[in-house]
C-alpha cells in the first residue's frame, strides 16, 4: 500500500520543529514509523542547494532562488519521497511547494502562473495527502526567533514576512481540502492538541 504524504509549513517561528517532534511520537506510538524530511534540502544534492540558498554573505536573483528551489525539490521528490512512498512508508517533509508560493510568490512577489509551470514540470500532479499549515502573527513568530543567526531569507523584513503569511492563507483558502490552517500563535501543546485532532481523523 502506498504510504502517505504529510507537509508542514508556516512563517518563520511558528513552531514547526516543536511539532515535528510531536507528530513523530505520536505516529510511533501507533505503530507508525515516518520518513523525517525537509525543504530545501532532504538529500545530499537538495542540502548542498540549501547551503546557496541559506548563506547569508550572498545575494541572489529572485529568479535564481525559485529555480534552486525547485532543482532540490526534483531531487527530493524522485530520489527519497516517492521510492519512501512506493515501499508503503509515510514520509513527514517540514516544508514543500507551499512554502515556494509564499516566500517567493507572496514574498518576493515572483508571478504565481511562472511558479506553477515549474510545479507542473517537477511534480506533475503529485501534492501533499495533507498539509499543516502553522500560523502565527508575523510579529509574534519574529519575536520567537529574535535570539537566533539569521540565515538569508530570516533576514528579510516584516513587510516581506507580512506577504508570505497573507500568501499561506491565501493558498489555505484555496486548498481547503488538504491544506490544515491551524492557529500557533498559543501554546506548543495548545498547537499539539489541535494537530492531534486532525491526525486522529487522518
Ligand atoms: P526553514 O526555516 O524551515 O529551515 O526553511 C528554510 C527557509 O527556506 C525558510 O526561510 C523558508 C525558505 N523557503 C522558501 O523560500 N521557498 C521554499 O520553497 C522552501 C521550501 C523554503
Amino acid at each position: 500500500m502506498q504510504g502517505k504524504f504529510i507537509t508542514i509549513d508556516g512563517v518563520e517561528g511558528a513552531g514547526k520543529s516543536t511539532q515535528i517532534d510531536f507528530i513523530r511520537g505520536y505516529l510511533a506510538d501507533r505503530g507508525i514509523d515516518i520518513v523525517l524530511t525537509r525543504e530545501p534540502g532532504g538529500t545530499q544534492i537538495g542540502e548542498k542547494i540549501r547551503e546557496l540558498l541559506l548563506n547569508a554573505d550572498a545575494n541572489m536573483h529572485a529568479e535564481t532562488e525559485l529555480l534552486l528551489m525547485f532543482a532540490a525539490r526534483n531531487e527530493h521528490i524522485h530520489t527519497k519521497i516517492l521510492p519512501a512512498l512506493a515501499q508503503g512508508k509515510w514520509v513527514l517533509s517540514d516544508r514543500f511547494t507551499d512554502a515556494t508560493y509564499a516566500y517567493q510568490g507572496g514574498g518576493r512577489g515572483l508571478d504565481n502562473k511562472r511558479i506553477k509551470q515549474l510545479e507542473r514540470w517537477v511534480l506533475q500532479d503529485f501534492t501533499p495527502d495533507m498539509t499543516m499549515l502553522l500560523d502565527v502573527p508575523v510579529e509574534i513568530g519574529m519575536q520567537r526567533i529574535a535570539s537566533r543567526a539569521k540565515d538569508r531569507i530570516e533576514q528579510e523584513n516584516l513587510d516581506f514576512f507580512q506577504r508570505v503569511r497573507n500568501a499561506y492563507i491565501a493558498r489555505s483558502e484555496q486548498h481547503p481540502e488538504r491544506i490544515k490552517l491551524i492557529d500557533a500563535s498559543q501554546s506548543a501543546k495548545n498547537t499539539s492538541n489541535k494537530i492531534q485532532a486532525i491526525l486522529s481523523d487522518l
